[in-house]
Parts: structure tokens; C-alpha cells; sequence
């Protein structure tokens, strides 16, 4: 039975009863089958799994992005239980902000690139809120999917940085069969943006410069916030209609 727990002291009473390693995958609800495969992993490789669903505010930069996120309790909860999740934290805003967000973890330079170089504040929210859930749940091992690859080094970098006792674990991007990442974003495509979405995957595979691919997005109609190679990994940020979608590959 998956138990669900509201606030952080409820939560926090469940955990000192658990024995053994915690498995934990944070999520802002809308499940997929990318997260799907975190939730099997977590369940596999330890005694306990633990879930969270909050859509936190403070990550997004644009409000009316944070009103459209869709939210599918139902869907979620059975996807919990089919894969014996064994508690799902569910927290609400003032539980997990009872300073009302008057203190945050910042990171000064990766985070400044990229997606942070489009979304201001947005990984300060992300930073914060999973250091708040890390503190709540005390996971063992902490599962994120590479499609989030930036959100994922930053988080990695944080636990290092103040030697938190969990270890993260990537887990590799979940894909339609036509290429286009899993994203609890792709509901709100319309069916002719759907169609044309799986070019983000196969401009930036079958590029030979991160240019060519942006150049290739913007000929068919995708406003591209960035193409860039980092390292040995492309990135992509493109809008398709109303709706932002990412993705990266090793190169
Ligand atoms: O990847 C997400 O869904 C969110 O950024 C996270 C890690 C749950 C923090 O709100």
C-alpha cells in the first residue's frame, strides 16, 4: 500500500520508522513512463521508495507556465501504486516554504548558462526545493533523468558542495518511438506541434555543428532559444507554440 503523507512532520515521523536504504524520486506530478523508469529503479535498488509530487512555484519564471502545468493526481497515484511506491510526500506551498522563500541555495556560474541563461531564478527554485525534500525524505539515492542534464550536474555539484549524505543517480532519457524526449510538457502540444516535435531530437543527432541544428528548428517554424555543445553533450531549448521543450545528447 502506498501511503501518502502531507506535510513535513507527518513525513518525517513515517521516515524514522523505515529500516534500510530509501530510494527517492522528486517530482512535480504529471507522470510519465520517463518517470516511470526513475520510480522502477528507485524501487529496485532499495528497501524503501519514496515519491514526491510538488509543483514548485518558485522554479518557474514565467507564472503562466506554472498555471498551465498540468496536474494529474489520479494518474499519478495508481502509476505509485502499480509500482509499489511505498509513500508519496504531497506537500503544499507554506509547508515547504514556511519562510516564504526568504532563503534560497544559489549557484553562481553553471547555472548561470543554458536554460539559466533563459529562465532567471529558475535553478535557485530547483536548487532550493530539492534541498529542502533531500532534507525531509533523507534519501539513501536520489534518481534524475538525464533529459534534465543541467538540472541534474547542479544538483550533483549541491550535494558535493555541502556534503549531503545521498548519492544522485542519472538515469538515461525515456523517448517516444518517433525520438521525442518523455515530458510531462508534451500534453499541452497541439497534434500538428506533436508531429513536428521529434525534429528537436533528430536536428540535434543528425547535425554536424549545434548551428546547423538551430538552423534547421528555426526553417521549420521552432523559435530556439539555444543550440550548444558543452563538453561532449548537445543541448537544445526550442518553443513550439506555447510550449518550451528540452532536450540533450551525448556527441
Ligand atoms: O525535474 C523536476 O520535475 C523538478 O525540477 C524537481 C527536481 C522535482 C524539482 O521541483
Amino acid at each position: 500500500m502506498t501511503v501518502v503523507l502531507r506535510s513535513p512532520q507527518e513525513f518525517k515521523q513515517w521516515r524514522r520508522q523505515q529500516k534500510g536504504t530509501v530510494g527517492f524520486v522528486p517530482t512535480m506530478g504529471a507522470l510519465h513512463t520517463g518517470h516511470e523508469e526513475l520510480i522502477k529503479r528507485a524501487r529496485k535498488e532499495n528497501d524503501v521508495a519514496v515519491l514526491s509530487i510538488f509543483v514548485n512555484p518558485t522554479q518557474f519564471n514565467d507564472p503562466k507556465d506554472f498555471e498551465k502545468y498540468p496536474i494529474t493526481w489520479d494518474q499519478d497515484l495508481k502509476m505509485a501504486e502499480d509500482n509499489k511506491v511505498d509513500a508519496i510526500f504531497y506537500p503544499r506551498y507554506p509547508d515547504m516554504y514556511p519562510d516564504n522563500y526568504r532563503y534560497k541555495v544559489t549557484e553562481s556560474e553553471y547555472s548561470k548558462l543554458l536554460d539559466g541563461a533563459h529562465r532567471p531564478g529558475h535553478f535557485d527554485g530547483v536548487l532550493s526545493v530539492v534541498m529542502k525534500l533531500f532534507n525531509i525524505v533523507s534519501p539513501t539515492r536520489a534518481y534524475f533523468g538525464e533529459k534534465d542534464f543541467q538540472q541534474m550536474t547542479l544538483l550533483q555539484g549541491m550535494v558535493e558542495s555541502f556534503f549531503m549524505n545521498l548519492e544522485i543517480v542519472p538515469v538515461p532519457t525515456v523517448r517516444e518511438s518517433d525520438g521525442l524526449a518523455k515530458s510531462s510538457r508534451n500534453v499541452r502540444l497541439s497534434e500538428a506541434d506533436r508531429a513536428k516535435a521529434p525534429a528537436i531530437y533528430k536536428a540535434i543527432t543528425q547535425s554536424n555543428t549545434a548551428d546547423e541544428a538551430a538552423r534547421i528548428l528555426t526553417e521549420q517554424g521552432f523559435k530556439v532559444d539555444y543550440v550548444t555543445d558543452v563538453g561532449n553533450r548537445r543541448f537544445v531549448a526550442a518553443v513550439l507554440g506555447e510550449v518550451r521543450l528540452i532536450d540533450n545528447v551525448q556527441i
